[in-house]
């Protein structure tokens, strides 16, 4: 099957992202949000980053305004009904997730697939809130979308082969690089993640080291991009906690338990970059 309507449903970080980056691999694109105020919200988050991208002279005036006018906002849902793959990006919640799908099953063509951006949660049990378990698969993108290359495609017991093979292709049309996943819980990037950035946490609120350290400490001297402090305030520390939750709750294993200082930063309403302020004040810079 050709994919030619890609829907997103969600547009806050991630569904942003995907959005912009299926309109610039030349898809039409139909992009939801709970309520017009947020959709505004959404969509003027893709405008300032391509209105960005064209003052840095990466993408011209006339890519932007052809990009955005393959993008329709919606409050919705009947809009996917011509879509043949739709991406659900909504927060972090399997019942929210489960209820999104069984509307999605209904409206949408017998088939289109459906994917969950979902960073941990079980694609089977999203899978059989609808009748097409092998047409559903976890497509999970990586934040910032449009800078970062992976997308990790998961297949759960019920996914086809040629589920997986549309998948693939989809990656690459959209630019990214594919690695399959199982459906575990964390799949394979957070599954190995979680322990890390949690043991950051721990010393930090141990009091052994500074933040800034411990960031610099594994920038320079691990040769990642930034630290796991700076990951977690880019992640969204609600959406840190959601991960670390799910995993914990299916394995059991200490190493995934939320840090007490995630679980208070969380409570706080300090949920990173996104807020303004998590470990980090972005208020200030
Ligand atoms: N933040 C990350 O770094 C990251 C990375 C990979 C995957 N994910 C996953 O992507 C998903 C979204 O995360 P996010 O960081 O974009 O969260 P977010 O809170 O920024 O965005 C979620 C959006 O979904 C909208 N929404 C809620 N209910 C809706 C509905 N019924 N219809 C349409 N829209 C609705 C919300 O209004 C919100 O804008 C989660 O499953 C998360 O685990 C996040």
């Amino acid at each position: 099957m050709e994919i030619k309507k890609v829907g997103v449903v969600g547009c806050g970080l991630m569904g942003s992202g995907i959005a912009q980056v299926c309109a610039q691999a030349g898809y039409q694109v139909v992009v939801s949000e709970a309520n017009e105020e947020l959709l505004k919200k959404g969509l003027g988050s893709i405008d300032s980053f391509l209105a960005n991208s064209v003052k840095k002279g990466r993408v011209t005036q006339e890519d932007k305004d052809a990009l955005i006018s393959r993008i329709k906002g919606t409050i919705d849902f009947k809009d996917f009904a011509d879509c043949n793959l739709v991406i659900e990006a909504v927060v972090e919640n399997i019942d929210l997730k489960k209820k999104i799908f069984a509307q999605l099953d209904e409206i949408c063509p017998d088939d289109a697939i459906l994917a969950s951006n979902t960073s941990c949660l079980s694609v089977i049990d999203i899978a059989n809130a609808t009748s097409r378990p092998e047409k559903v698969l976890g497509l999970h993108f990586f934040n910032p979308v449009p800078l970062m290359k992976l997308l990790e495609i998961v297949k759960s017991i019920a996914t086809s082969d040629e589920t997986i093979e549309a998948g693939k292709e989809f990656g690459k049309a959209v630019g990214k690089t594919t690695i399959i996943a199982p459906d575990i819980p964390g799949f394979i990037v957070n599954r190995l993640l979680m322990p890390f950035m949690h043991g950051a946490l721990r010393m930090l609120e141990s009091g052994y080291a500074t933040k800034e350290d411990i960031d610099t400490g594994v920038k320079l001297g691990l040769g990642h991009p930034m630290g796991p402090i700076t990951l977690a305030d880019l992640i969204g520390l609600d959406t840190d906690l959601f991960i670390a939750n799910a995993i914990y709750d299916e394995l059991k294993e200490t190493q995934y338990a939320p840090p007490t200082i995630l679980k208070k930063m969380v409570a706080a309403g300090w949920w990173g970059r996104k807020t303004g302020k998590g470990f980090y004040d972005y208020n200030k810079k």
